[in-house]
């Protein structure tokens, strides 16, 4: 079974899917893996490291399609709106497509995917399981967010973060809050208190409180209690509008007394809860920086330019996004070894397992035989549920 990997296309991506350290463990395994020219480049994994390892180089983008039984990719159609598209037509029926598709974004490029006849694993759905967890990519990528996010703040603050005791007098330590303190702010705790600052977090999920704790961070306890916090997934519930209106009254003093502001909450498939306002930003010192992590999805902060960086009141407001892609050699790293692991997980001797009794298949798996099989999608763009789905099997 041939792997490929083509250079990824959308504008200013930097990571690639697989990296030359997993190649001879999927060759091990009875894979051939096919990469495109220069595909590991920027992330730092030239070719010639990838051919060291066994792998082959193949000049041409249509060639790894043409080759590639399973294609892997980091942002497919989908994921990647400016360019994904092109790599359509170049998709075929008995193929495999793995990697990041945004299942809940629209139905019409999902339906795209689906119209190519390929069978199509998103990354997104990767069930939050202990027997998932290696090949959880969006955790992967969500720690780099999260460790970025802190770095480009202490970079923007025009003050440092330890606290420094000098014959020149005491620098006190910068005060960084993260709200959403799911794997990408407990990550910009983790940073932030390693850079020396004194980090705080809030979260509606009780179950953060004790890793906000673990991470040496203090837990911002608000008199809110959020209705059914959390899916049966792990995943934050959206509450109602009166609970934000309360939420960002309640927020408003302990963001004005912080220096660095770094939000994180999203709930997956609908636009981020607005819970900076711009009267809290106003309330800022200035100097003082936001980053906002969910700024692709509409933004936790009501100044937020997505894919910007703006000063209002003298606060930065940083909107950036793909973040993952500037870390690219540690975050293809880490992608390359999630992906190795659903390789081996999905294909035992030569062949692609569609066990539907299996979670990890059944939650991943978003198109096959030209349908939107995944049930999850289905209900979310209110499709009719398909008729139950034979199990086990291979093909
Ligand atoms: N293998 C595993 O078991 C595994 C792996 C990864 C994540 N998880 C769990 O999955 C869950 C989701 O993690 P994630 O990082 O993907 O989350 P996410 O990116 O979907 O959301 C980020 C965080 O924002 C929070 N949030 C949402 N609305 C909020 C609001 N109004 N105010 C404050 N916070 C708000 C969420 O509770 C979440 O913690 C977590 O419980 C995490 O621990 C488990």
């Amino acid at each position: 079974m041939i792997v490929g990997v083509p250079r990824e296309s959308f504008p200013g991506e930097r990571r690639v899917a697989l990296v030359p350290a997993v190649v001879p463990g999927l060759t091990k395994a009875g894979f051939e893996v096919a990469v495109e020219a220069g595909a590991g480049a920027e992330a730092g994994y030239p070719d010639k490291d990838y051919a060291a390892k066994g792998a082959r180089i193949l000049p041409q983008r249509a060639d790894v399609f043409r080759s590639a039984d399973v294609v892997v990719q980091v942002l497919c159609h989908g994921s990647n709106d400016k360019t994904g598209k092109d790599d359509l037509p170049l998709l075929r029926r008995d193929q495999t497509l793995i990697g990041f598709l945004r299942p809940l974004g629209t139905l019409e490029t999902i339906t795209d995917i689906a119209g190519r006849g390929v069978t199509s694993f998103s990354i997104e759905l990767m069930p939050r399981t202990t027997r998932a967890q290696s090949m959880d990519a969006l955790s992967s990528m969500a720690t780099i967010c999260g460790y970025k996010a802190v770095v480009i703040a202490a970079d923007t603050l025009p003050r440092i973060f330890p606290m420094l005791t000098t014959a020149a007098g005491t620098i006190t330590p910068a005060r960084v809050l993260v709200i959403g303190a799911g794997v990408a702010g407990l990550q910009a705790i983790a940073t932030a208190r390693r850079l020396g600052a004194v980090a705080s977090a809030y979260d509606l999920r009780p179950a953060a409180r004790e890793q906000v704790h673990s991470l040496g961070g203090r837990f911002v306890e608000l008199p809110l209690e959020a209705k059914d916090a959390e899916d049966a997934s792990g995943y934050a519930r959206a509450q109602d509008e009166s609970f934000y209106q309360r939420q960002r009254e309640l927020l408003a003093r302990v963001v004005a007394e912080s220096d660095v502001v770094v939000t994180a909450a999203v709930i997956p498939g609908q636009k981020s809860p607005a819970l900076v306002t711009r009267e809290m930003v106003a309330g800022m010192a200035p100097g003082s920086v936001i980053v906002d992590l969910a700024a692709e999805r509409g933004g936790n902060c009501e100044l937020t330019c997505a894919g910007e960086k703006i000063v209002e009141h003298g606060v930065t407001v940083i909107g950036w996004f793909n973040l993952a892609s500037t870390v690219p050699y540690h975050a293809s790293q880490m992608y390359a070894r999630n992906m190795s692991s659903f390789l081996l997980h999905l294909v035992r001797e030569g062949k692609l397992r569609l066990d539907r009794d299996d979670e990890i298949v059944r939650d991943t798996l978003l198109t096959h035989g030209g349908e939107v099989v995944n049930a999850r999608v289905r209900e979310f763009f209110a499709r009719p549920a398909l008729a139950a789905q034979s199990t086990g099997g291979a093909t």
